[in-house]
């Protein structure tokens, strides 16, 4: 073992061998099996006590091979003296290891016994029964109520996105977009061709963001962002045509709460996401972004500030006019979706002709005391750089899942020494697992969870665990990604209540929004609605969209939730944007 590694090897025993050696219990059906909840089948709970059974043979068995031991030395009469001191001092030194190892196997499986029970009580803790996801739903519809009626009447923001028309087609022309959310930007050029050519040519960059300037000043981060822009616009090549002498135009997803003004301002209510940039809440981002783009002596104009989800509605309602919601589950999460704008007490505009208006619920910030929270959930947020912010987000998003696993395994290693002592000092770092880690040991399929022990060793320096302890591991990541994806379901079905798309014929809305349309009565007849889904963290975490997809069809039940459908839309935030600043801009008018 290298130095500075924290191992266990010691707690390896012989169930774990067994178990090893025949690779039967160490596949992943079976370790999946072991962390479902309470309501899981016989067979499932059946594994379980098996897995919840330690020591079944340690105690017994150790005792009597230490019995066995002595028992079985030779000794007869007629031996000299000396054969039977050293006889005696053999069965002596044998009896005193078998008690060292008795011991030592007590001790082992009484923390592995706590570890267990630290398990149960995380998951019983994170319990989601569909009883509980009605509540959920329910609470959510209540707060979209609330957020509606009046500016700060609910935590859920639901932010007017300004957008009364969504993009069908007839756009033309080149437009830019910049993506900014995460760790990540994106820009991209489109050239639009109108309904025959639609998406003629696209070009994207993606661009990380040096993490020293998530907390620098907002303009030194805007001014890397203009910078990068610029030059991404030198190389604009054959294939992309501006109109004339017109400034390029952008459409600008900016993926954090936004209090709009208009199309094409707003201003930042608060970072999300770790960001804490300096000087930018309360102020206009795009005049941010635009004086920092007259800095680096790029000519461009916003014609439309958007936030993620309002640029993935529109991504996705460019090809398929049945998305009347959109999705972000990635590093943060939250939904947008088509509301009535006559049931927007609190909007003090005209109506728009539409009748429709894109609401960005900002749902991240949703609470409800039906919400299942933890210890590690609480530790989470009293450290994090918004506390009391963002409670649902912390639950099912991907820049937290990792980190509450990593805190239960924490509380593991304290209370009944998992890994054994010392404790690895990165298990005590917050973030050190990821989620995508998380989600790389919750897809082990592996019979000896190899992949578990490889993220152990990688993101904390742990190496030797046993099996027992891996699938520990491994079922602590089953209730974290479970109590998430269910929880995700819980959102999305309560914004198809909100809309009168949940099957209960409540709530309404959601009528298609485009140039032409009027306000219509929603018919009670069931009809499609796709739900465009985008993030890292559903796109590539597999158990988790099965869970999210499983709960939503046990909320909607099978019949109506045949006829919601949730659909990966790749990226589509920033193509959405370019389209939304197609669609708002003045120059359409002239195509
Ligand atoms: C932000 C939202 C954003 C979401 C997904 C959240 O933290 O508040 O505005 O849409 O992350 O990127």
């Amino acid at each position: 073992m290298a130095t500075g590694e924290y191992s266990n090897e010691t707690e390896k025993d012989e169930e774990d061998e067994e178990e090893e050696k025949t690779g039967g219990s160490g596949s992943r059906r079976e370790c999946g099996a072991a962390a479902v909840g309470a309501e899981g089948t016989g067979r499932r709970q059946g594994k379980r006590r098996r897995l919840l059974r330690p020591g079944r043979r340690g105690l017994g068995l150790g005792l009597g091979a230490g019995a066995g031991a002595g028992a079985g030395l030779p000794s007869s009469k007629g031996m000299g003296k000396t054969v039977a001191g050293l006889a005696v001092a053999v069965a002596a030194v044998a009896c005193a290891g078998a008690v060292v190892v008795v011991s030592r196997r007590i001790r082992e499986r009484g923390q592995r016994a706590k570890c267990l029970a630290i398990l149960e009580e995380f998951r019983t803790a994170c319990a989601t029964p569909v009883s509980r996801l009605r509540q959920i739903v329910d609470a959510l519809v209540v707060e979209m109520h609330a957020g509606l009626a009046s500016d700060g009447g609910s935590r859920l923001k639901m932010l007017p996105s300004f957008v009364d028309v969504l993009p069908n087609g007839d756009e033309k022309g080149l437009y830019y977009a910049l993506d900014l959310g995460g760790t990540n930007f994106r820009v991209l050029r489109v050239q639009l061709g109108g309904k025959e050519g639609r998406v003629i040519k696209q070009e994207y960059e993606e661009v990380s963001i040096p993490h020293r300037l998530m907390a620098a000043s907002g303009q030194e981060l805007f001014e890397y962002i203009a910078k990068e822009l610029a030059s991404f616009v030198n190389r604009e090549g054959e294939g992309f045509r501006p109109h004339g002498n017109q400034k390029r135009e952008l459409g600008f997803t900016f993926s954090f709460p936004v209090n709009q003004t208009a199309i094409n301002s707003g201003t930042l209510v608060q970072w999300t996401k770790g960001f804490t940039c300096d000087g930018v809440p309360g102020k206009n981002v795009v005049q941010f972004l635009e004086e920092a783009m007259a800095k680096v002596g790029l000519q461009m104009k916003v014609t439309a500030l958007v936030n993620d989800t309002v640029g993935t509605l529109a991504g996705g309602r460019y090809w398929n006019e049945d998305v009347m919601v959109a999705i972000i589950l990635g590093t943060g999460t939250n939904a947008c979706y088509v509301e009535r704008a006559d049931a927007i007490n609190k909007w003090n505009g005209l109506l728009p002709r539409s009748n429709s208006m894109v609401i960005n619920t900002e749902w991240g910030n949703f609470w409800s005391s039906h919400l299942p929270k933890t210890y590690a959930d609480e530790g989470l947020d009293a450290d994090s750089v918004n506390p009391g912010e963002q409670g649902f987000e912390k639950l099912i998003s991907g820049m937290y899942m990792g980190d509450i696993v990593r805190r239960v395994l924490l509380k593991m290693a304290q209370e009944a020494d998992i890994f054994g002592k010392p404790i690895a000092p990165k298990l005590m770092q917050p973030y050190t697992l990821s989620t995508p880690h998380m989600s790389k040991m919750h897809g082990d399929e592996t019979h000896d969870l190899r992949n578990v022990a490889k993220v152990l060793k990688d993101a904390f320096n742990i190496s030797g665990t046993s099996l027992t302890v891996r699938k520990i591991v491994y079922m602590v990541c089953e209730v974290v990604c479970e109590r998430g994806g269910r929880l995700a379901a819980a959102g999305v079905v309560g914004i198809l209540k909100k809309i009168g798309r949940d099957g209960t014929g409540a709530g309404a809305g959601g009528q298609p929004l485009s140039r032409s349309s009027s306000a219509k009565n929603v018919s009670s007849r069931p009809r499609r609605t796709v739900v465009a889904m985008d993030g890292g963290l559903y796109e590539h975490y597999g158990k988790f969209r099965e869970y999210l997809q499983q709960a939503t069809t046990e909320l909607l039940g099978e019949e109506v939730a045949k006829n919601v459908l949730i659909e990966l839309s790749k990226d589509g935030s920033g193509i959405g944007a370019a389209l939304l600043a197609a669609s708002h801009s003045p120059s359409q008018k002239n195509l």
